[in-house]
């Protein structure tokens, strides 16, 4: 019988994970089953179980469960820690860790040939998004990180946390100049945008949204200024192959399942 994985969230119905796993697999020759799990929003741990308890070997975490997942492993990777969340669960030996900062690190420098090195990084957010990614950009080799939310305190709570980072409001972002600006809020999905300044989009190489499969007006405002864009799909699709090569120990090349999912 094949190895089982599921990805489980609320909602779930949506997600493009079984596909983008499906294709791992067939790539690579492992022989796994991947499926989705709509887990109750009061009963993550007993959906968990059931899963382990039927002989589910691991699973992607998603909304809104990363941060319950943490607490659910006995051990989390550094990179878990730091975000203080949990996207892939592996049962045999209770481990969590989370990919999505090295699989927006991996868009950025690998998909988008982006060098990060020394670059000057604006993380919009500071929410679950923006604190499972700001650890990873600064372990990048970036030069410099800034944090700017809506809510200026919780920006200041998120950088207080990563050493190098700052953090400002959006309207303190007036004259300042950024490399990669990168969209960690949830306001795309409401269709809107945090407000910054014009100018800053004009002097920036990439603008990019962790959100995918949708042109925010984040990334059309960033368009019309005549900065390079981004959505996130890619992210999604190299936290997968990290997840897979958490589970199977292989590296699936993720070039031609982001072709693929894009059309092309
Ligand atoms: P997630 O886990 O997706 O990050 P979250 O923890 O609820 O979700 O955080 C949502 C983030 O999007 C926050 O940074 C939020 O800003 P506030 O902390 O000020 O609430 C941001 N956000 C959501 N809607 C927004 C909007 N319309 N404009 C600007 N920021 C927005």
């Amino acid at each position: 019988m094949s190895d089982r994985y599921a990805v489980i969230g609320n909602p779930v119905a949506h997600s493009k994970s079984p596909s983008i796993h499906a294709e791992f697999a067939r790539a690579t020759g492992q022989d796994i089953d991947y499926g989705r799990i709509e887990a109750p929003l009061d009963a993550f741990a007993a959906s968990v179980e059931r899963f382990r308890g039927s002989g589910g070997k691991g699973l992607n975490v998603t909304l809104p469960f990363k941060q319950e997942a943490s607490r659910m492993c006995v051990r989390v990777s550094s990179r878990a820690r730091l975000a203080q969340a949990v996207n892939t669960l592996r049962f045999e030996d209770s481990y969590g860790d989370n990919t999505d900062g090295i699989g927006l690190i991996r868009d950025l420098s690998q998909n988008l040939n982006l060098p990060l090195n020394g670059r000057s990084v604006l993380l919009l957010g500071a929410g679950g998004a923006a604190q499972g990614v700001a650890g990873a950009l600064l372990e990048s080799g970036i030069g410099r990180l800034v944090i700017a939310n809506r809510t200026v305190p919780r920006a200041q709570a998120l950088a207080r946390r990563f050493a190098g980072a700052a953090a400002r409001g959006y309207r303190a972002l007036e004259g300042e100049r950024f490399d990669i600006i990168i969209n960690a809020t949830s306001a795309g999905l409401a269709d809107e945008a945090p407000p910054l300044p014009e100018s800053l989009f004009g002097k920036a190489v990439l603008a990019y949204d962790m959100v995918y499969g949708r042109d925010t007006p984040f990334l059309a405002a960033a368009r019309r200024a005549g900065a390079r864009t981004c959505d996130g799909l890619g992210m999604l699709v190299e936290q997968a192959a990290e997840s897979f090569f958490v589970w199977r120990g292989v590296r699936p090349a993720t070039r031609p399942v982001l072709a693929k999912l894009r059309g092309s």
